[in-house]
């Protein structure tokens, strides 16, 4: 898009991938930022150079130097630890807390009118962290996890009947743990209920793999996924540049939505020019409520001890 200018913050696996998929979308320009010396300057070059062939023409500069991040009007972190084989996502906490901080504090610094994507884990925690560290308007912070988690909840949907994902409606809330909620009773395929097309069994086996769907490729690769997160993270910086008013399960401010209490929590929101415009309110039942409060009491937990290291 014309005029715009997209910070990236980490040039690894996420960093790179959701690079490349914004010169593809020819979301604006792009700077990709990273610590190791040569990385993101490496990278951005290589990305640069497929211009030519896959048709963008946009600006991409690969630097440790925040100064030219300056003015970009949404900045992407992606920088900090994955974890490994048995690890947790919490295990990150107080690693990755301090890397947040510190690109936060440059982004207040270089970017203090940007838009916020968090990517690093644990997710919900470090998009509190975000707020905490720069102030900004909770509207202009959100966390990538929820459009991931709901698009593996759709895959397995989709590969279960042998259908195309395009037809499912889906909707994911929760924290990005093994606690998220999943809605099968509000997921809908071509119009009809999920829950009248598959049976209970089978509903409840893709929703237990959707909450470890990020263990599963860990164990396949030894490190974490990255093609569908860079995705959920783009498509997230899409919606607010080309002000889409898009539905999208994200990270977001909650306060008297779903009785939070003032949490960044996964929730259905609308993307646009405003950030997060609006929370959706689902009409939940008993059930569900009680799955999200659940979820969100370990968020809360990892919140507080973000406190104390904060
Ligand atoms: P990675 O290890 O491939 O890349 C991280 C990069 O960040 C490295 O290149 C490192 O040098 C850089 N970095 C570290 N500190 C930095 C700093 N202060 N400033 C700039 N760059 C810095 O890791 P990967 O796979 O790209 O994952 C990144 C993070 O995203 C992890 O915390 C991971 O757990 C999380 N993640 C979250 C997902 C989600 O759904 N929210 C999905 C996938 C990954
Ligand atoms: C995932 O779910 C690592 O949180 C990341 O793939």
């Amino acid at each position: 898009m014309a005029g715009k200018k997209i910070t990236v913050v980490g040039a690894g696996n996420v960093g790179e991938t959701t690079s490349h998929l914004a010169a593809l979308e020819q979301l604006g320009d792009i700077v990709l930022i990273d610590i190791v010396e040569g990385l993101a300057e490496g990278k951005a070059l290589d990305l640069a150079q497929a211009g030519p062939i896959s048709g963008y023409d946009i600006n991409i500069i690969g630097t440790t130097d925040w100064e030219k991040a300056a003015g970009s009007d949404i900045v992407i972190i992606t920088s900090g630890i994955p974890r490994k084989p048995g690890m947790s996502r919490d295990d990150l906490l107080a690693k990755n807390t301090s890397i947040v901080k510190s690109v936060t504090e440059q982004i207040v610094r270089y970017c203090p009118d940007s838009f916020i994507i968090v990517v690093c884990n644990p997710l919900d925690a470090m998009v509190y962290v975000t707020s905490k560290v720069s102030g900004f308007d909770k509207n202009k912070i959100m966390g990538m996890a929820g459009e991931l988690d709901c698009a593996r909840y759709k895959h397995f949907i989709a590969s279960e009947l042998n259908i195309s994902s395009k037809d499912i409606d889906a909707v994911l809330m929760g924290g990005h743990g093994d606690d998220m909620v999943p809605l099968p009773r509000l997921t809908t395929v071509e119009g009809k209920p999920l829950t009248e097309l598959l049976s209970k069994k089978k509903i409840e086996a893709i929703v237990e793999r959707t909450r470890k769907g990020g263990i599963e490729v860990v164990n396949l690769l030894g490190y974490s996924a990255y093609y569908a997160p860079a995705a959920g993270a783009v498509k997230m910086a899409k919606a607010i540049l080309g002000d889409n008013k898009s539905k999208v399960c994200c990270c977001a401010y909650c306060d008297k939505e779903y009785s939070a209490g003032g949490y960044f929590v996964g929730v259905p929101a609308i993307l646009g020019k405003g950030g997060v415009e609006k929370i959706i309110e689902l009409e939940l039942n008993g059930i569900e409520q009680a799955a999200f409060e659940k979820s969100l009491l370990h968020v809360k937990d990892l919140s507080a001890k973000v406190d104390k290291l904060l």
